[in-house]
């Protein structure tokens, strides 16, 4: 059989588009004989084409007209490194309907329109990839699409954004505030000048609406995803929680509960022992529990050009393997629109809470009975350090409805005793 031919477009020539561009170029001898098929770049997309790049392309190859990759019926696939909701979703779109494979990294338009792309690609019998929108180099998407599709997930809890816990790791080693932690993620090349999509939690967020998408077939938009950052995290909160047996995390996690799904990013306690909880600088990490494989433990780099082109290009060969197989029909997930997201009011959890009270009688007292009036029950009450007037009290709970523990965070900050609830993070 004559080798067949995927000719590509690529749209966008930065950090991961050049490592895309290089290893396409580098390696096509090599992955011909490996797929049977040539993966020819043909064309590269970008604002400026006149601009020096670090990637030596040959002449003609770049333009700045979308014209020129989106309506040629020569290329067969798009593959959209730019970033951004817009143009990329139009550029997709377009690409889709007229009949192109597309291969993205793209975490906005995913996390936002992956359903709707996926049932437009499946319309028209054209492939939509994006293992690279989540975990950078982690294989993921696939993980769920393939390997994991014999059970029913029924956890996904992850580390996905690095920047937080590069920024959480030194806060707590190292006793630093956010602002010099977050300086330091910056000089390392982890953190950009506004640090908000990270340190907020909308990263994380978008990210969890994609994998939960996946992994549960359900159509998890990022803002039903209860969102919280880590600003709210106080450098001693770090001390007490290690003096506790555990580490405080930036996670996103989804769960099934019922008929409905639990999606939700903000700071937790991770007990010592539990492998997200040793997760080291701007690692990722994705733990998974299924009911068949029970749990499955995938970490690595989440971000970087190399990594995220292995992500990339890994998905360009997988479609070149389909091509090869001379793949006809290619169907669009069918997502569970019965699965929705549980308000946040409504799932349950434990607490931790940091309150700094009036050190005298009868303060505790006041405190407890506000917990067992919301039906919260403590695991552990710990009176931390006294200046002789206010005293520093931790108190960890059992599992409660969030409503019932925010409810008895507001009561009890509203109490003449208690100076404020300095901290109110959720526990693993
Ligand atoms: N960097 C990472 O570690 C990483 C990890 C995972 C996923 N991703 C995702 O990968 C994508 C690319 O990230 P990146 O870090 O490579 O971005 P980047 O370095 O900023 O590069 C973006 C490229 O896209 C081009 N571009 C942007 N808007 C365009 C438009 N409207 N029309 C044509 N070209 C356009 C730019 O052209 P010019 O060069 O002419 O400006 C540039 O070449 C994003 O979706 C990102 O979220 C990145």
């Amino acid at each position: 059989m004559p080798p067949s031919c995927l000719r590509i477009g690529l749209i966008g020539l930065g950090i991961v588009g050049s490592e895309v561009a290089t290893r396409l170029l580098q390696h096509r001898e090599a992955y011909r004989r490996r797929t049977g098929v040539d993966l020819v770049l043909e064309r590269v997309l970008v604002r400026d084409p006149v601009r020096p790049r670090r990637v030596a392309l040959p002449a003609g190859m770049l333009t700045a007209r979308p014209e020129d990759l989106l309506d040629d019926p020569q290329l067969e696939v798009v593959v959209e490194v730019a970033g951004g909701e817009e143009p990329a979703r139009t550029y997709m779109e377009r690409a889709i309907r007229s009949g192109k494979h597309v291969v993205t990294a793209n975490k906005v338009v995913m996390a936002r329109h992956g359903p709707a792309l996926l049932e437009l690609a499946g319309r028209a019998n054209v492939d939509l990839y994006f293992e690279a929108a989540v975990g950078g180099g982690i294989p993921l998407i696939s993980t769920f699409k393939v390997d994991l599709l014999a059970n029913q997930i029924e956890r996904v809890v992850a580390v996905i954004n690095g920047t937080t816990n590069f920024v959480l790791g030194r806060m707590a080693d190292a006793g630093l505030g956010l602002d010099a932690a977050l300086a330091e993620a910056r000089a390392a090349g982890y953190a950009e000048a506004d640090p908000s999509e990270d340190v907020d939690g909308w990263d994380a967020a978008a990210k969890l609406a994609i994998m939960a998408s996946v992994a549960f077939l359900a159509r998890v938009h990022p803002d039903c995803v209860y969102r919280e950052g880590i600003r709210g995290v106080d450098p001693i909160d770090f001390r007490y929680a290690r003096e506790l047996g555990y580490e405080v995390k930036l996670l996103a996690l989804a769960a099934r509960r019922d008929d409905s799904l639990e999606a939700r990013v903000h700071p937790v306690l991770v007990p010592h022992g539990h492998p997200l909880a040793s997760v080291q600088g701007a690692r990722n990490a994705v733990y998974v529990e299924g009911d068949l494989v029970g749990q499955v433990l995938l970490q690595g780099e989440g971000a970087g050009g190399r990594p995220t082109a292995s992500s990339v290009v890994g998905d360009l060969l997988d479609l070149a393997a389909s091509v090869r197989r001379r793949v006809e029909v290619r169907s669009a997930p069918r997502f569970d629109d019965e699965l929705t997201v549980l308000p946040m009011d409504e799932v349950r959890t434990r607490a931790y809470f940091r309150c700094r009270v009036v050190d005298g009688p009868g303060v505790l007292a006041a405190i407890f009975s506000i917990f067992g009036e919301e039906g919260v029950s403590i695991a552990s009450a710990i009176q931390k350090e006294s200046d002789g007037r206010w005293a520093e009290f931790v108190v960890t709970t059992h599992p409660a409805s969030d409503a019932a523990l925010r409810r008895t965070r507001e009561r009890v900050s509203r109490l003449q005793v208690v100076h404020s609830v300095g901290s109110f993070l959720r526990v693993l």
